[in-house]
C-alpha cells in the first residue's frame, strides 16, 4: 500500500480495499458479460435489447472506474487484470449458448442481482471499519446498479 496523508489508519485502507477489490473484480466480470449480451441477443426486440445492454454496459464500466478510483485513493493497487477477475468473480458464468432475448434479460437481471446484493452486504461491513468515504461509493454503486436491474426487469414484465 502506498503512503499517504489521508487521515484513514492503514488497517482501515486495508479492509476497505479489500472490500473494493471484490466489488471490482465483479464489476469488470459484469462488463464483459453485457457485451457477450449485447453482441448475442438475436430475436424479435433485437435492436431495442442490443441498445438496452450496450447502455447497461456503460453504466457498469462507470461502476469499475468509481470502485478502482476508491482503491486508488486509498492507497492500494486497483487489480483489473483479466486473470484476477476471471479468479475472483463471485458472479454467474454466463451461458455461451444464450440466444433469445428474454434468456439474456434473465442472465443479466441475475448478475446485476447478484452485484447488489454484494455491494449492500458491503456498505454495512465497509461503516463498520470505519470508512464512511467508502461506504458511500458503495451505496452509490448499489444504487445505481438497482435501477440497472430495474431497466433490465421493466423488458420482462408479463414474460
Ligand atoms: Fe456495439
Amino acid at each position: 500500500m502506498y503512503a499517504s496523508r489521508i487521515d484513514i489508519p492503514a488497517h482501515a485502507r486495508k479492509a476497505a480495499i479489500r472490500l473494493l477489490q471484490a466489488r471490482l473484480s465483479d464489476a469488470l466480470d459484469l462488463v464483459a458479460q453485457l457485451k457477450q449480451a449485447h453482441w448475442n441477443v438475436r430475436g424479435p426486440a433485437f435492436i431495442g435489447l442490443h441498445q438496452l445492454f450496450d447502455a447497461v454496459h456503460g453504466d457498469v464500466e462507470g461502476f469499475a472506474d468509481t470502485l478502482a478510483e476508491r482503491i486508488a485513493a486509498l492507497g492500494g493497487i486497483a487489480d483489473g487484470r483479466v486473470q484476477t477477475t476471471a479468479a475472483s468473480t463471485q458472479l454467474y458464468r454466463y451461458a455461451l449458448e444464450t440466444v433469445a432475448g428474454a434468456d439474456h434479460l434473465r442472465a443479466v437481471a441475475a448478475v446485476l442481482a447478484q452485484f447488489g446484493k454484494a455491494l449492500r452486504g458491503d456498505i454495512d461491513a465497509a461503516a463498520a471499519i470505519p470508512d464512511t468515504g467508502t461506504a458511500d461509493v458503495l451505496t452509490e454503486v448499489s444504487r445505481a446498479t438497482d435501477k440497472q436491474l430495474w431497466f433490465v426487469e421493466a423488458h420482462l414484465s408479463g414474460t
